[in-house]
């Protein structure tokens, strides 16, 4: 039996299934960084149980003592089937993908495989801050390359980048979020190829962060940029651990393009080695039979964003939100709402409810904050009440 031929288990909300209280034992960043008087709804854990096919699947290997070093191709398999099921992308090749302990460290590896330290690496600011400070601490030069007002990515900006990048020499890369973390921007396929085409002609290395591509909302079609015309030097770095909340049991995946074949050779074996093979396992599970469960969270994930969208035009109306496809993040602009550079700190002081700070993000985050709604409608409802106290 195939995985798609697998009988569908009646799988309901996700996001309905466990309370406050249960939510509350749990040890983890979400749970601990504040104390317990806090609604936490910041860093992008999902107040969701373990998926049952991955539960099994982690649950056989424990009780086989199956703990041991990860090696084989089952994960990249499992990942290449999703992959074409799920968008029409056939030509992930497993011999192009190597096995990472988490996405970020995959992204360091793939940009110490293809720069050096006195590279430039340029961001659509605002983005996931890690792809300022992790790059950074490398000592490779960060250049922002901001997104339009729309929120999409301003093309005209990005060659100005590009040709910059290029004009110190080197190896320029750009380090791309697909789709947006934080803005939820799915980018289309068009802007992808325009993207890989400006890269080629400039001579910039793509690395496409595509950690959050199985969230996209099924009225939104997703693109994963190695299938674009133009990104065959370029790279992908995934895993399902946003998806199916699996960032506890990390493990990630490179994914070179057939004109970055010769790179794969240049992350070293232990980079994969240093992957948790049970990590792999859940991951594996995910991507080969996650698929009813994913789709319920996605129908969950959909109503959390009318949802937070009729809160807040009821009760916080000077917050501004648009509802976008790509992640369970909401990006909320603040601006007019007299909160200053950093909402999510008065929110915290104030209404005792935990947002991400918009200022790490960079050129654009001042006066926004990230709300994670991958929660219960309740907490969402408790999360706005909150908010609306921060007001004076
Ligand atoms: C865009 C993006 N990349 C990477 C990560 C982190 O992934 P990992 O824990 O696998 O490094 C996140 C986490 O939220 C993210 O949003």
């Amino acid at each position: 039996m195939t995985p798609t031929d697998a009988p569908v288990p009646e799988i309901g909300n996700p996001l309905r299934r466990l309370t406050l209280a249960e939510l509350r034992r749990r040890t983890s960043e979400k749970w601990r960084a504040h104390p317990p008087d806090v609604l936490p709804l910041f860093v992008a854990e999902m107040d969701v149980p373990l998926p049952e096919t991955v539960r099994d699947a982690v649950g056989e290997a424990l009780a086989l003592g199956d703990t041991g070093y990860t090696r084989g191709p089952a994960y990249a398999e499992a990942f290449a089937g999703f992959a074409r099921r799920r968008w029409g992308w056939e030509t992930v090749a497993t011999a192009r993908t190597t096995v990472v302990p988490d996405v970020m460290t995959g992204v360091l590896e793939v940009l110490a495989a293809i720069s050096t330290p006195r590279d430039t690496v340029v961001v659509n600011s605002p983005v996931y801050p890690p792809f300022h400070d992790y790059v950074r601490h490398t000592g490779r030069m960060v250049a922002e390359a901001p997104l339009g007002a729309d929120l999409r990515l301003d093309l005209a900006g990005l060659e100005d980048a590009y040709r910059h990048a290029a004009s110190r020499g080197g190896n320029p890369v750009h380090l791309l979020c697909n789709p947006h973390n934080p803005t939820g921007t799915v980018h289309t396929a068009a802007e992808l190829a325009a993207v890989a085409q400006l890269a080629e002609s400039w001579g910039v290395r793509v690395v496409a962060d595509e950690i959050h591509a199985p969230v996209v909302d099924p009225g939104t079609r997703y693109t994963p940029y190695l299938s674009v015309p133009g990104a065959e030097r370029g790279w992908a770095v995934l895993s399902a651990s946003k998806a199916w909340n699996l960032a506890g049991l990390r493990a990630g995946l490179a994914v070179a393009g057939p004109g970055a074949a010769a790179d794969v050779a240049r992350i070293p074996e232990w980079v994969a080695a240093a992957t948790s093979h049970v990590g792999v396992i859940a991951h594996t599970a995910a991507f080969t039979r996650g698929e009813p469960w994913l789709d319920a969270l996605l129908a969950g994930l959909a109503e959390n964003r009318l949802l937070l969208a009729e809160l807040l035009a009821e009760h916080l109306p000077e917050v501004r939100y648009r509802s976008a496809p790509g992640t369970y993040l909401a990006w909320l602009d603040c601006r007019d709402a007299g909160f200053g550079d950093d909402p999510a700190a008065v929110f915290l002081e104030r209404g005792r409810v935990a947002l991400t700070s918009g200022i790490p993000f960079g050129a654009g985050g001042a006066g926004w904050a990230r709300l994670n709604l991958a929660t219960s409608p309740e907490v969402l409802v408790e999360a706005v009440r909150r908010m609306a106290r921060a007001r004076r």
